[in-house]
């Protein structure tokens, strides 16, 4: 019998589900020590299809252990994406004076009002720290006459107004609504007219306040829209965000500019929500994506599953040279995963050459420091005849970091997933830092200390596992060259 392990394609360190589809992150939540992950899941297929909420648990972010399904279909529709809360006081009274989990989700169902309006909010809520869950006998418990895409409601407590907040995805806006008991909500306002990217249907929002260089005094709010895939828009489907302040009713962004902020440069980081009730003693704010692209996410070559999710990220924000920056780091606890193979400092590009060329390796994480204004390229998953490898590298003359997956194994299930991808880093610092987590099929980079983030998907064979890098200066110095090695647990 083959092993999970050994599945072509399956990563090493990123949830997938034993088997059958998933897309976006629902209902994070920590509760009781742990933290749930919840994901659309199609069990009965690797496509999309009728939509339940899968599970996992872990108490450290990076073990997962799968569940039953959480919530299936039900006389409402079919279980859409959503979010789930720790509801302390009861507002509910689903807990008889006790605390217990929430899930707030969207029930879409075809034949409800022909076509037109299909999408609605509903409850449900877990007497046993989230194993199973019942149904809130009132759903729906919020619908709208008008919008046929009223989606992906993620909520949470606001302390100052003392009432629950919903921000909602409604077409190319997202609304925001109030509640006391999370059965009950009252329009407050929308956002998203005139601003940000409108390539595609707004989706799966997310709110959350952060303190800029965790002073509480510049507490600075971040709102996360993902965009759709649509036809005319070759990047397919990637996610946006905004910063601004939020009184509690209102939205208002600091800067009315055009200019887009993208979370992932990458093509594979979608639908990306936080986590919900993390302690205040942790004090982190946590974020997962899905590693897909509605462009192809159905036609991607794995067999038995198909969907992972990202490396879980802390979200910061840090004043840098350029202003107010949202940062993004793996969380620290993958770092007990993998152990080092190569540490060089002060190093040369012939030492580094010279430790890659005895190395065959699938899964993995490099970080490499150099000027500035050096060039360089990693190849990576490189088969032994070089007809496959991914290239990730960075061109000191435009301050641009990239990963080039033209050829890094088989792509031909869709026209536009071969090519390369760049995003710039801030060229006023002194030096560049790349850390690149490389799985069975997957790359995520982050740049200058999480300042970037990438996320591609890659398809290689599964012995293309060489590893190499060039420049064009022979001398190149570098400031220090590690690996790291994820092993099967
Ligand atoms: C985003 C999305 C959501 C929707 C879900 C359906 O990827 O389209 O808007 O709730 O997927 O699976």
């Amino acid at each position: 019998m083959i092993t999970q392990s050994q599945e072509k394609y399956r990563p090493l360190y990123h949830f997938t589900p034993q088997q059958g589809w998933i897309n976006d992150p629902n209902g994070l939540v920590y509760f009781n020590d742990e933290y749930h992950l919840f994901f659309q899941y199609h069990p009965d297929g690797t496509v999309w299809g009728p939509m339940h909420w899968g599970h996992a648990i872990s108490s450290d972010l990076v073990n997962w252990q799968e569940q039953p399904i959480a919530l299936a279909p039900d006389e409402h529709g079919t279980i859409f994406s959503g979010s789930a809360v720790v509801d302390w006081h009861d507002t509910t009274g689903f807990f008889n004076g006790q605390s217990g989990l929430v899930a707030i989700f969207t029930h879409h169902d075809h034949n409800y009002k022909l076509d037109h309006i299909q999408q609605r909010q509903s409850l449900a809520y877990s007497h046993d720290a989230g194993r199973t869950w019942i149904k809130y006998e009132g759903n729906p418990v919020l619908e709208h006459d008008e919008l046929i895409d009223f989606r992906d409601p993620k909520v949470f407590w606001h302390q100052e107004t003392a009432r629950w907040i919903m921000i909602l995805a409604c077409g190319q806006t997202v609304h925001l609504y109030g509640s006391p008991n999370l059965k009950e909500w009252t329009f407050l306002s929308e956002f998203g007219d005139g601003i940000g990217s409108h390539a595609g249907v707004w989706e799966c929002p997310d709110l959350f306040p952060l303190m800029v260089d965790g002073d509480a005094a510049t507490t600075k709010w971040v709102m996360l829209v993902s965009i759709g895939s649509s036809d005319d828009f070759i990047e397919g489907s990637r996610t946006q965000y905004f910063m601004g302040e939020f009184d509690g009713v209102t939205f208002t962004p600091d800067d009315s500019s055009q200019e887009i902020r993208w979370l992932d440069y990458g093509r594979d980081h979608y639908a990306g929500v936080c986590w919900s009730d993390i302690p205040v003693e942790d004090g982190r704010r946590i974020c997962i994506g899905w590693m897909s692209n509605w462009k192809y996410a159905n036609l991607t070559p794995t067999e038995q599953w198909r969907g992972a999710m990202s490396i879980p990220r802390e979200i910061t924000l840090e004043q840098r040279a350029q202003g107010i920056t949202l940062i993004q780091r793996p969380v620290q606890e993958i770092n007990t995963m993998r152990s080092p193979i190569v540490t060089l400092e002060n190093t040369t590009l012939a030492e580094v050459q010279a430790k890659l060329a005895s190395l065959q390796m699938d899964s993995y994480e490099i970080q490499i420091t150099a000027d500035i204004t050096s060039t360089f390229a990693l190849q990576l998953r490189a088969s032994s005849s070089q007809d496959q490898v991914t290239v990730v590298g960075y061109e000191g003359d435009a301050s641009e970091v990239y990963i080039d997956r033209s050829h890094s194994g088989d792509h031909t299930f869709h026209q536009d997933f071969a090519g390369k991808h760049t995003a710039k880093v801030d060229h006023n610092l002194s030096t560049i830092e790349l850390q690149i987590y490389v799985d069975r099929s997957s790359i995520e980079v982050f740049a200058n200390d999480g300042q970037v983030a990438m996320t591609d998907l890659i398809f290689p064979d599964h012995d293309a596992q060489g590893l190499g890098i060039q420049s064009p200066d022979q001398h190149l110095p570098l400031s220090s060259f590690h690996i790291y090695q994820f092993m099967s647990s």
